[in-house]
């Protein structure tokens, strides 16, 4: 089972970006935690901050990983190209939001991820990362 996740803008930040929305917890170190605790997943990870390297990852893994776990961030709410990428992609896509975006700002309750996604799990916190790992298992 090989796995990516793909990370968008400020998610580098993790750890003390508005850490009360996003938790204490680095990426990197939660990264760990979830490579302990799949050892039998090939588990991958990137971020960008730009939107055509996002797409691009997207692209190059699209059709040959067995899924990708996507929080495209604040391109969530404004990017029709990550939402095309997602929907032209045969490999499966799980959306996931650490926070929960329904219960924040008007203008994140809209995605143009989800139409061409899985599934979508959002407002656990990190473990919103390790329950889209488990749904691919
Ligand atoms: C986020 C929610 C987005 O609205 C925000 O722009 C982010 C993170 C989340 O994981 O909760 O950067 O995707």
């Amino acid at each position: 089972m090989k796995l990516m996740i793909i990370n968008g803008p400020n998610l580098n930040l993790l750890g003390k970006r508005e850490p009360e929305v996003y938790g204490s917890t680095t990426f990197e170190e939660y990264f760990q935690e979830l490579q302990q605790k799949f050892p039998n997943v090939d588990l991958e990870h990137f971020q960008s901050n730009i939107e055509g390297e996002l797409i691009g990852k997207i692209q190059d893994v699209g059709f040959s990983y067995d899924g990708i776990i996507l929080n495209a961030a604040a391109y969530t709410h404004t990017s029709v190209g990550i939402g095309d990428a997602v929907k032209a992609v045969s490999t499966p896509v799980i959306e996931v939001h650490i926070s929960n975006t329904h219960k924040r700002e008007d203008f994140r309750h809209v995605s143009y991820i989800s139409a061409g996604a899985k599934g979508v799990i959002l407002g656990f916190g990190l473990q919103s990362y390790d329950l889209a790992i488990t749904s691919f298992l």
